[in-house]
């Protein structure tokens, strides 16, 4: 199974055995990951990280990533102390910063972006987020924090939020569905999954209900998978208060919910959690923020060539 110098740009053409390469991976990294136990696998190699959006986790669990295994980070920093905000193109971008690392993770507004940056990179090229696109490394670390803390094979998970514009869950759908997952979707209609992406899960062995809301839907699952609603994803502005705050969770939707149920988001949050579910046995929220760190190691390891 070849990584090294291979390019992570969305989940859709990755096998099962792919994935699971990745997952086995990860966990050998968790001690590491943790701060346990010391690495140099990755000694004397350089990521560089350019981010044209804002992020908390994925940027630092990267860097986090790369730092415990002995390497070191190259970080763009703002982008309008570039050279991007005197008019310089993204592929020239790559084409220059491929030079200074041994790989590159890129977050970007725009659709697309990191297919195209991989086009013009020596290096792979990871995608940290592009606009609505793919966010797959998330979708692994998500699988990561199912597989650690629920079960995958035959998972029934309730997606809800905005799965429109969401690419956690445009991501997430693809990988379950190669693990026979009943998928639930609860969004407002304004919101719904793409036809097209729900035609090809269904295709690929996923099964599919759609629920209005997440009372209908929260007891008989083993994971909700709640999303934020992006407000800077609307073209106009108006729409988004019209579909803002209406699904949300308290401990009070937790009533009758199975024992081991977990309630995953890629975070941040606003107010679709209540604070108050924090504390109880389902939030696992925090956790899988977590497990990023292991499944990014085992990304740089693997695409690095340091590990096969
Ligand atoms: N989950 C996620 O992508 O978080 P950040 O936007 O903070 O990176």
């Amino acid at each position: 199974m070849k990584f090294k110098g291979q390019h992570i740009i969305s989940m859709t053409g990755f096998s099962r055995e792919r994935i699971d390469h990745i997952l086995n991976t990860a966990e050998k990294m968790e001690a590491i990951a943790r701060g346990e136990k010391r690495s140099e696998l990755l000694e004397g190699k350089i990521l560089a990280v350019l981010f044209f959006e804002p992020s908390t986790r994925t940027r630092m669990s990267f860097e986090t990533s790369i730092l415990r295994l002995g390497g070191n980070v190259l970080n763009l920093g703002s982008v309008d102390a570039s050279s991007i905000s005197k008019g310089e193109t993204l592929a020239d971008t790559i084409r220059v910063v491929d030079g200074y690392a041994d790989a590159v993770v890129l977050r970007h507004p725009k659709e697309g972006a990191a297919q195209l940056a991989s086009e013009f990179s020596r290096v792979p090229i990871l995608n940290a987020g592009d606009g609505a696109g793919h966010h797959p490394t998330q979708t692994l670390l998500d699988l990561y924090t199912i597989k650690r803390e629920s079960y995958l094979e035959g998972l029934k998970i309730a997606l809800a939020g905005d799965l429109k514009y969401g690419r956690t869950v445009h991501s997430l759908c693809y990988a379950l569905s190669l693990y026979g997952a009943q998928i639930t979707l609860i969004s407002p209609k304004e919101l719904c999954m793409p036809d097209e992406i729900i035609n090809d899960i269904v295709a690929r062995g996923a099964k599919i209900i759609e629920k209005d809301s997440i009372e209908d839907a929260i007891d008989d699952v083993d994971v909700l998978y709640m999303t934020r609603i992006q407000k800077e994803r609307f073209p106009d502005p108006s729409e988004y208060h019209k579909v803002a705050s209406r699904l949300k969770i308290t401990v009070e939707s937790l009533k009758n919910v199975k024992e081991g149920m977990k309630i995953m988001h890629p975070l941040p949050r606003v107010d679709e959690i209540d604070a108050k579910v924090d504390i109880t046995p389902h939030a696992c929220y925090f956790k899988q923020a977590f497990y990023g760190v292991p499944i990014r190691m085992a990304l740089l390891g693997l695409v690095m060539g340091a590990i096969e």
